[in-house]
C-alpha cells in the first residue's frame, strides 16, 4: 500500500471541479485517507516546491499556489503514487492526454489543476509537510475485498 499527497490547486477549487476530481480517485478504487482545505503560506509553498527554486517559473508557481484555497488529500492504494500521476496526466494542460485530469479539465500550462507526489520519498515528505500526526486515517474499507483480489492474502 502506498499513500500519496494530492493537492487540488486554486484553479480546481475556484472552478468547482473538486467533486469531479475526487470522484475519479474514488471510482478508481483508491481510498481517501486524509483531506483538508487550506490556504498555503509562502513559506510552505517554498518548502513544497523547493526543488524548483531559482527556475524561471518558480515565483509564478508560488504566487499561484498561495493565491486562493486548495484542497489537500492523502490518497491510498496499491501503487497509488504512480497511478495518481498517470491519472493527472502530463504537467502542461495543453499537452496532457484526454482521459487524464489535466487533459480533460484544463488548457493552461501553469494553471494545471492538481499536484501529486512523484516518488515514495516525495510522498512521505509531502504528507509530513501538509498533515499532522493523526490526520491520516486508518480505515478498514468494506469494499476493499472487491477492489482488490485478496486470494493470496495481499491485495492484487
Ligand atoms: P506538480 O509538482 O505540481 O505535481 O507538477 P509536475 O510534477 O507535473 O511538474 P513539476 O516539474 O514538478 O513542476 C511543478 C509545477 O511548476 C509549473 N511548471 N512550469 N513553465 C514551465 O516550464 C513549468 N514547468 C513547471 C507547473 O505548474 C508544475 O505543475
Ligand atoms: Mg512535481
Amino acid at each position: 500500500m502506498e499513500t500519496t499527497l494530492i493537492i487540488l490547486k486554486p484553479d480546481a477549487v475556484q472552478r468547482g471541479l473538486m467533486g469531479k476530481i475526487i470522484s475519479r480517485f474514488e471510482d478508481k478504487g483508491l481510498a481517501i485517507v486524509g483531506m483538508k482545505m487550506m490556504t498555503i503560506s509562502q513559506e510552505l509553498a517554498g518548502t513544497h516546491y523547493g526543488d524548483h527554486k531559482g527556475k524561471p517559473f518558480y515565483d509564478g508557481l508560488v504566487g499561484f499556489m498561495t493565491s486562493s484555497p486548495v484542497l489537500v488529500m492523502a490518497v491510498q492504494g496499491v501503487g497509488a503514487i504512480a497511478m495518481c500521476r498517470k491519472m493527472m496526466g502530463a504537467t502542461f494542460g495543453s499537452k496532457a492526454e484526454p482521459g487524464t485530469i489535466r487533459g480533460d479539465f484544463g488548457s493552461s500550462n501553469s494553471f494545471n489543476l492538481i499536484h501529486g507526489s512523484d516518488s515514495p520519498e516525495a510522498a512521505a515528505k509531502e504528507i509530513g509537510l501538509f498533515f499532522n500526526d493523526g490526520d491520516i486515517q486508518t480505515m478498514d474499507r468494506a469494499i476493499q475485498g472487491w477492489v482488490y483480489d485478496m486470494a493470496s492474502g495481499s491485495p492484487e
